[in-house]
């Protein structure tokens, strides 16, 4: 496996506090008579974290990915790469890009991609030929190496462009929609690679409109929405302040007509519904709730068959905040 990178976070002992990207008030105009793709947009990305970039298709995301790398200039605002403000070659080689569609020359084969851009990172010799090896070991497309890519399913065209972004061992790796539309293998085997980078202390930072890739995958995350941030932070802490404070009880069977009377009395619980045999309860404390229904189900003859309390998912926190579905 070659995925271990130097532990040193990026570069010189002085920056090692300094977050991995800072982007600062960006706003990004294409037209004078649309709203901006990016609208005084701020993220702080520090050192060593998988961050997720959320939002649904036209939120700005690849915009935002096009600035961090260079390739767009902000109408306004100022980006930051460990604390670089420009893209200098020494930062350069700090960074790897996969973009969302494989960048990848179809009539090369594997190898001879991860060659071609292994020289424009400026690796000869030895040290190419080793990071290629390790390269097409992370991908695990060793047994397609030397046939030409045009000839690779959609999954292994995914793989190898992510790899081509690692051929360097950059300390910061930009991905754009990583696994959108490729196969279960493939997206799990992205998903265990980019956990493996991140143990060797690599920043990452990722967009997605897969809300539930994010919860798996990312520390931090912003949300975004029309070209702002709608909400940011620490997932676990996103999740736990957004716990949904509802109850759902399946019931085993038909409830007698008494249930709902019942259950209405409760003084651990607030809104009630019986509706066939879905219970949903709304309740400041849950737990306590919860087993004052389940008392006054058993007491009534009526068993349970699923019970579910306390969910909090990313894809409602951005209903919440943005009011916009976060499927595409
Ligand atoms: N080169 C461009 N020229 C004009 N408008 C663009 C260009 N690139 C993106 N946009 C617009 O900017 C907005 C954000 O797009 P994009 O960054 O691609 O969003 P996302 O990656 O979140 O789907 C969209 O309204 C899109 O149409
Ligand atoms: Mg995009």
């Amino acid at each position: 496996m070659g995925i271990a990178c130097a532990p040193s976070a990026l570069g010189t002992a002085a920056g090692a506090d300094l977050p991995a990207i800072e982007v600062r008030n960006i706003t990004k105009r294409f037209r004078d008579d649309v709203p901006p793709a990016l609208d005084d947009l701020s993220i702080v990305v520090p050192q060593g974290v998988i961050y997720g970039i959320l939002g649904p298709n036209g939120a700005g995301k690849t915009t935002l990915l096009s600035i961090l790398c260079g390739l767009l200039k902000p109408t306004a605002g100022t980006v930051r790469l460990a604390g670089h403000e420009t893209l200098s070659p020494e930062v350069k080689r700090m960074l790897g890009v996969v973009p969302q569609e494989p960048a990848i020359y179809p009539t090369l084969t594997g190898r001879e991609n991860l060659e071609y851009f292994g020289r424009m990172q400026g690796l000869r010799g030895s040290r190419l030929a080793e990071r290629i090896e390790a390269c097409l070991q992370i991908a695990e497309i060793g047994d397609q190496a030397d046939r030409r890519v045009e000839h690779y399913s959609g999954g292994y065209k995914r793989r190898l462009n992510l790899v081509i972004g690692l051929i360097h061992e950059p300390r910061i790796l930009i991905l754009d929609e990583p696994t959108v539309a490729i196969d279960p293998h493939s997206r799990s085997l992205i998903h265990q690679r980019l956990r493996e980078l991140h143990a060797a202390g690599v920043t990452i930072l990722l967009t997605t409109h897969y809300m539930e890739e994010a919860e798996q995958l990312c520390h931090q995350v912003a949300i975004m929405s029309r070209g702002r941030v709608a909400v940011e932070g620490d997932v676990h802490a996103l999740l736990a302040r957004h716990r949904d404070d509802s109850i759902q009880i399946s019931l085993d069977r038909d409830p007698p007509s008494n249930l709902a009377q019942a259950l209405q009395g409760l003084p651990s619980v607030g809104d009630v519904n019986l509706s066939g045999r879905c219970l949903t309860a709304t309740a400041p404390h849950p737990l306590e709730a919860t087993l004052a229904l389940l008392q006054t189900l058993g007491e009534h003859g009526v068993g349970v068959e699923s019970l579910d309390y306390g969910h909090a998912s990313l894809e409602r926190i951005f209903l919440i905040y943005t009011g916009e579905d976060a499927r595409p």
